[in-house]
């Protein structure tokens, strides 16, 4: 299984804060909101993955991720020229994907609820043609939506709809098989001007391979395109982590869970970083390993999933 982000476009929503930095660089509270789909990706278990950004800002995602060797796994960088929609991912990445499957998601969306590394892991390692998430939202026009039949099963998707059929929207988490490559290469621009994700997923539906996998009410899912978004976002990322003293998708702790990095070298990390609030919290992982509340948190930790109550 391949990984890709997509994190291209102008940022348009969110200027003048993104008139001369990518959107998806600006902090959500304490980190760089690639931060986010970037522990969904590993959290999945997947270690390679391509980051897709604009010509201008590719060398500041290199910056700020390297290679990815420093977190164990493999960071390869691709630009998109024009803003044309998100398929066109795939169509980028159609080398990089090669024979494998993938899993897209888009560089603003923030995942966050209990039992999610299952969900998500499951739900790669089943080799269903394609798999996408539903989530009840208060303005589905925003987005893809999900329409489902008495039986719940999907009878059709259509992409920002004046007239929405549920309020269950398409989040921009995508688990596909090879064939996505070749349905995005067969699209046509929309009205919008752009390639529609939700037309790769009408082709999986039309084929009968379709699996909408819906996210409940105690999960949160948000995007952090918008100003308000992202202030809610980062709210809600504060609050969290004030409250349970755990951070999201803090990418050296995933790296050190998933047995990519050494207590060593998480010890290392945190202390380059010392003097603020993110490195202390990963010298206090390294150094908490043994005792036996830390064991005790783990085991309540939603986001990394290593006991889950669902
Ligand atoms: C895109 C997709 C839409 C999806 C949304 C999720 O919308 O086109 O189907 O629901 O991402 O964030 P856009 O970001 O283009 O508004």
């Amino acid at each position: 299984m391949k990984g890709i982000i997509l994190a291209g476009g102008t940022g348009s929503r969110l200027s003048p804060s993104t008139n001369s930095i990518n959107k998806h660089l600006l902090a959500v509270y304490d980190k760089p909101m690639i931060y986010y789909p970037l522990s969904i990706l590993m959290l999945g278990g997947i270690k390679e993955i391509m980051i897709i950004t604009t010509a201008h800002d590719r060398s500041r995602f290199e910056e700020l991720l390297g290679d990815g060797s420093t977190l164990g796994i493999s960071l390869t960088y691709h630009e998109q020229v024009e803003p044309n929609g998100i398929p066109e991912a795939l169509i980028i990445g159609e080398k990089f994907i090669g024979n494998d499957d993938v899993t897209l998601i888009l560089g603003d969306n923030i995942f966050y609820g209990q039992g999610f590394t299952n969900i998500l892991r499951s739900a790669i390692q089943s080799h269903d043609h394609a798999t996408i998430f539903g989530y009840r939202v208060k303005d589905p026009r925003r987005f893809g939506v999900v329409e489902f039949d008495e039986q719940q099963k999907v009878v059709s998707l259509e992409e920002k709809p004046e007239d929405p059929k549920s309020d269950f929207a398409v989040t921009g988490l995508y688990i596909y098989d090879n064939q996505a490559v070749k349905m995005a290469k067969k699209l046509h621009l929309s009205a919008r001007g752009e390639l529609e994700i939700t037309d790769v997923n009408k082709a999986y539906l039309t084929k009968d391979q379709l699996k909408v996998q819906l996210l409940g009410r105690g999960f949160a899912w948000m995007d952090a395109g918008t100003h308000e978004s992202l202030y809610e976002a980062s709210e809600f990322v504060r609050n969290i982590q004030q409250r349970q003293g755990f951070k999201l998708a803090c990418l050296e702790e995933i790296s050190f869970y998933m047995g990519y990095l050494s207590k060593e070298v998480l010890y290392k990390k945190g202390k380059s970083m010392e003097k603020n609030d993110y490195g202390q919290y990963l010298m206090e992982i390294a150094g908490r390993k043994h005792s036996q509340q830390y064991w005790d948190s783990i085991e309540r930790n939603p986001v990394l999933g290593l006991v889950e109550n669902e």
